[in-house]
């Protein structure tokens, strides 16, 4: 083809079709409002990473107002003359990139920012956002609470998948991860909870400060910041992992005996998985009665109620799949729940409980017509279907069938793999049938689309 024609083509056709698929005719150095998650595509941001986020907040449990300063350090990996953070709610009084202070508007959960000079493609910048106000909860598209939920004595905090921009702004999509440092002021008697090293605390003027560093990448999702009346226990495990309890006293009779467990369960989960991922570990126990979860947050799962002992094991599983390895989209979301009830089914079958099969056959046994088959674990078809049963228990189901196609050695093998060569990082289904491919020298595509992504009831195995 003549050099002239192919020219033509370049400059004509291919920019037209880019512009249609972007929408609206942005140039090209304008970072992106989305991270291009097809079930949350505000969630996110495009053009930049950030690699650390410094959190100074202060809570005042009476009035639930919020002063928040946040620095993010960031690298560009476009050309940036504007660029998004996600943040819900709240008002923010001032801005900076570098020492210059920014332009920005607000639109919807998009905080818009102009800074003064346009951000070259590798550059690291800072971001500085001072911020107020009373940070509310999201309801997500299943109908729960997410994010900053006010309690009677502080606040439950956990962002899954989108509540993190509710008191931070954020690049708010697991695509991104980044290390964090905490500094959490709050009335004196209460006490504020955040992921990694518990660094210190110091009561002054009638309130304590207290200092986290979470070192290891996290997924701003997984972040914490409770604040309560907790009753605090710490310790350092064999392996040397630090813990730090935070337990409400009204929850403390029936959540000690299971946290109890906490050091055993990480143990038996480092024997299957490989090396719990982290150097801190914990737990939050806030009662929060208008939640209705417990979240995997990182380091230091966040419980509504006193937790039994297989959500222990399944938040603590978490830590490897999800937390260590991070999914790249939230149609993934079967690699982390699937993975953390599986474990649940193991530890079951270990502990003088229930064979895997046994949990598998029970299930099997539901009619097509149940609410089991209503959607595939890998195509939960929207941001509404991510916590739904088949993501759990039909993401479990899949591994068992891996499990029985390769044989306990090699399954168990691909476990770790996962965990190991995805540590810190993120995965994807597709990432995960090869690696089993690899592991097992066996083809496993069938078997990942029957289990993964066929609709409705699959025939007996
Ligand atoms: N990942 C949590 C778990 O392991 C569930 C979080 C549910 N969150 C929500 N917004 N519905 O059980
Ligand atoms: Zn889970």
């Amino acid at each position: 083809m003549p050099q002239a024609v192919r020219r033509t083509f370049v400059l004509g056709t291919v920019p037209v079709a880019l512009v249609a698929l972007l929408g609206a005719a942005a140039p090209p150095s304008v970072g992106s409002p989305g991270a291009g998650d097809p079930y949350f595509p505000l969630a996110g941001n495009g053009g930049y990473h950030v690699g650390h986020y410094d959190l100074t907040l202060r809570y005042d449990t009476d009035s639930r107002h919020l002063d928040g300063k946040a620095v993010l350090y960031a690298r560009a990996t476009q050309k940036l003359s504007r660029f998004d953070l996600d943040l819900n709610g709240l008002k923010v009084t001032g801005l900076t990139v570098g020492r210059d202070k920014a332009d920005f508007r607000r639109d919807g959960q998009e905080l818009v920012v102009t800074p003064r000079r346009t951000l070259h493609k590798g550059q690291w910048f800072r971001v500085t956002v001072t911020y107020n106000g009373k940070p509310a909860p999201v309801t997500d598209p299943d109908g729960s609470l997410d994010g900053w939920i006010p309690t009677d004595d502080g606040a439950f905090v956990a962002g899954e998948p989108q509540g993190a921009m509710t008191w931070f702004p954020a690049n708010n999509h697991p695509k991104d991860k980044s290390s964090y440092d905490f500094t959490i002021t709050v009335p004196k008697g209460r006490t504020a909870v955040a992921n990694g090293v518990f660094l210190g605390q110091a009561t002054a003027h009638g309130r304590t400060t207290f200092r986290w560093r979470q070192s290891e990448p996290m997924a701003a999702y997984l972040a914490t910041a409770t604040v309560g009346k907790f009753t605090v226990e710490r310790y350092t495990t064999r392996d040397g992992i630090q813990v730090y309890n935070a337990v409400d006293p009204r929850e403390a009779d029936a959540a000690v005996p299971v946290l109890k467990k906490l050091p055993s369960v990480l143990a038996w989960e480092s024997k299957l998985f490989g090396p719990y991922p982290f150097k801190a570990a914990g737990s939050i126990v806030d009662r929060a009665p208008n939640v209705g979860y417990a979240l995997e947050t990182q380091t230091r799962p966040v419980y509504d109620r006193a937790p039994g002992l297989s959500t222990l094991v399944h938040e603590s599983a978490h830590q490897w799949f999800g937390d260590s390895v991070t999914l790249t989209s939230w149609k993934d979301i079967w690699l982390n729940e699937g993975f953390a009830t599986y474990a649940e089914w193991l530890y079951a079958e270990q502990h003088g409980g229930d064979s895997a099969q046994k949990s598998f056959d029970a299930l099997y046994a539901r009619p097509a017509s149940d609410g089991l088959w209503e959607f595939p674990p890998g195509d939960p078809g929207s941001g509404a279907n991510i916590f739904g049963t088949p993501v759990y228990a039909r993401g479990a189901m899949a591994l068992h069938q891996l499990r029985k196609a390769v044989g306990d050695r090699v399954f168990f093998r691909i476990l770790r793999a996962w965990a190991g060569e995805h540590r810190d990082g993120h995965g994807t289904t597709a990432q995960l049938v090869r690696l089993a491919e690899r592991e097992s020298g066996k083809d496993l595509d069938g078997l990942f689309r029957t289990w993964v992504y066929q609709q409705g009831k699959p025939d007996a195995p």
